[in-house]
């Protein structure tokens, strides 16, 4: 018997679309025992619409490591204890991915590395900015090439806080994926990946004053604002409450800032209250940078 602890993360920050993403200190756990049949127990704050069939994404996910490495699924009673909130934006399907890949690979003795790892999680999830910090922890960017995945680690230890809002509401990234334009203009790609290098270089050198420009994106926020009613104005808020800077979490509807310490519970309530003017209510939490990525427990 042995558990995984997988990470939430948050992906794109601001400007990294599809490409930059952190890990947090908020978690799922797969607890594995041996058993005769699949068995799927579901417990913790979120077990709603989640398959306990062979349908699971965490044992998908587990099958296609066996399948890439010519071996049988193991039948296991496997116990997902879910803290990370669904369809909100905070990578809740990278933990089953992950997890799932763990599990078939301890398992098996371990013979895939943390870089084999993801990139298999990548031909499951399709872009890396959640499932590199999932593995890795800290605050990644990842490039995809033609064969390959080239993940960077940027900061471990970032010397600021973060607040994420969660509103009370779903959205399923595909259809926050297909509100997109299929076309950017050129001043719109120029604004990003200047942002893009200036964050990169922001959260090496820590000057962290510079994240409020840091963090801005012109290629999928406000595309995505009239599924989360009071974006704009949350992220806003949080600058004007003393973050150094705030942007959505993936595709949302939650909403991270990068904060000084001490300024944390400010920021949460004004971001709050942005969305309360919109109707939506919302919950926050103060959360670390993860550092280590998923890990394996013996229980
Ligand atoms: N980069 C993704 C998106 C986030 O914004 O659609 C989910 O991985």
């Amino acid at each position: 018997m042995f558990q995984v602890k997988v990470p939430a993360t948050s992906a794109n920050l601001g400007p990294g679309f599809d490409c930059m993403g952190l890990a947090l200190k908020l978690y799922n756990y797969i607890t594995v025992e041996t058993s005769d049949e699949l068995v799927i127990n579901l417990i913790g704050d979120y077990t709603n619409n989640i398959p306990r069939n062979k349908d699971n994404l965490l044992w998908k996910s587990a099958c296609l490591l066996w399948q890439k490495l010519g071996s049988k699924p193991h039948p296991l009673k496997i116990t997902l204890e879910n803290y990370v909130p669904p369809a909100r934006g905070l990578g809740s399907s990278s933990t089953a991915v992950v997890g799932g890949l763990m599990i078939a690979n301890a398992l098996e003795d371990f013979p895939l590395d943390r870089f084999e790892l993801l990139k298999l999680a990548n031909e499951i999830e399709g872009h890396p900015d959640n499932v590199t910090p999932a593995i890795y922890g800290g605050i990644t960017l990842t490039v995809m090439t033609e064969d390959t995945v080239v993940p960077r680690i940027l900061a471990k230890h970032p010397k600021f806080k973060t607040v994420v809002v969660i509103p009370d509401i779903l959205v399923e990234t595909e259809k926050a994926r297909k509100i997109l334009p299929a076309l950017i203009p050129r001043q719109d790609v120029i604004f990003n990946t200047s942002r893009v290098g200036l964050l990169v270089d922001v959260l090496i050198n820590e000057d962290y004053d510079l994240l409020s420009i840091a963090t801005q994106d012109r290629i999928h926020q406000n595309q995505r604002a009239s599924l989360i009613p009071g974006m704009p104005e949350a992220l806003k808020s949080a600058l004007d409450a003393g973050a150094y800077g705030a942007a959505l979490s993936g595709s949302g509807p939650t909403l991270l800032a990068f904060c000084p310490e001490g300024s944390e519970e400010n920021v949460a309530d004004r971001m709050k209250e942005a969305l309360t003017t919109k109707s939506l209510p919302s919950i926050s939490l103060a959360l670390d940078i993860d550092s280590e990525g998923a890990v394996i427990q013996k229980m």
